[in-house]
């Protein structure tokens, strides 16, 4: 038992991250059923529609699960309610401020977890009465900090202010990053990028393919003014790119983003028109691979990787 499986009721501390248009009740019952938390993503999700995942996800899973709930979004309110009428026991907040309704939920019973990218921002969400916080380094797929702040640097910064629970993300795809992760201060992992590449993960097969084909240097942090986000660089970034070059105002920024762009690349599987959202640790992804699988694999290495104490002496 550790802090985070105690918190959750789950075996191993592997938490799936919520993703836009890849973690439905398939993914996320999958994750669950394997020891993990699997959590449902609400942001790409119609409120109706996140509905149905989550009675589906009771359906598929008698294990825990949770819903991630990026706070920028419209229809929050309706989202938050939904969670609350369908007795979903977990929630992770992101992209927003933790105060507006971790009270909220909390009075409801339910466990709250924010995902934050600096120390500052972790204190505001012990401030705020959170469960535990996600810390999420830069090198994370999706959106992210402006910051830059790596996870082997984030975690330890974040061990030192704060005394909830803390969660690693950004990064880890393997038990040996998980272990790292958890020798710098963490009592669990949030894993993102691996679980996209998973045969449950609701994107569209041409996503899942590039995952495995992105190599080291092929992903980017990009479009900071607006909300700071990690793109494999394929031919919409380098639009993107170019438009910088030419000084955009943020509206310019904005018309050239559109609409649905995230959709078009990972669930639509337009690969040179969308949005692929990646993190820097796709390079180690070499399969797709079912869910079980790869929480097998990350528990056995992380085994293996704790034998190795000998390796370290000198
Ligand atoms: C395709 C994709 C979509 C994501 N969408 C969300 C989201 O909707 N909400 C959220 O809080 N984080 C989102 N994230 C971040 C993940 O939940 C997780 O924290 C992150 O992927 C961890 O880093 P890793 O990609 O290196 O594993 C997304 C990440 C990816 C790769």
């Amino acid at each position: 038992m550790n802090k985070i499986t105690q918190l959750f009721n789950i075996k191993y501390p592997i938490i799936q991250g919520g993703m836009i248009w890849n973690s439905g009740y398939k993914l996320a019952s999958a994750v669950s059923n394997s020891g993990g938390l699997g959590l449902i993503g609400a942001g790409s999700m119609y409120p109706e529609v996140l509905r149905e995942h989550i009675q589906k996800c009771k359906k598929a899973t008698d294990k825990p699960f949770g819903v991630n709930i990026p706070m920028l979004y419209p229809n929050l309110e309706e989202i938050i309610n939904i969670v609350v009428e369908e007795d979903v026991k977990i929630v992770f907040t992101s992209a927003g401020n933790p105060k507006t309704w971790t009270s909220f939920l909390k009075e409801k019973g339910i466990t709250v977890v924010h995902v934050v990218s600096s120390s500052v921002f972790a204190l505001k969400a012990q401030e705020a009465g959170v469960d535990a916080i996600v810390a999420e380094g830069f090198e994370a797929g999706g959106h992210n900090g402006r910051d830059e702040t790596t996870t082997l640097t984030l975690i330890p910064m974040v061990k030192e202010k704060i005394q909830i629970p803390i969660i690693a993300a950004g990064g880890i795809a393997t038990g040996r990053g998980m272990l790292a992760t958890m020798i710098l201060g963490a009592d669990g992992v949030q894993v993102g990028s691996r679980f996209a590449a998973s045969i449950e993960s609701s994107s569209h097969n041409n996503f899942k393919e590039t995952i495995v084909k992105v190599k080291e240097g092929d992903t980017q942090l990009t479009l900071k003014e607006l909300a700071p986000v990690r793109l494999v660089k394929n031919k919409f970034y380098q639009d993107v790119q170019e438009l910088y070059e030419k000084c955009p105002s943020k509206e310019d920024l904005v018309q050239l983003l559109g609409r649905a762009r995230a959709k078009k690349g990972m669930f639509e599987g337009d690969l040179e028109e969308g949005e692929l959202e990646i993190g820097q640790i796709a390079g180690l992804i070499h399969e797709i691979l079912p869910v079980e699988q790869i929480i097998q694999q990350m528990i056995t290495e992380f085994e293996d990787a704790c034998k190795e104490k000998a390796k370290f002496e000198f």
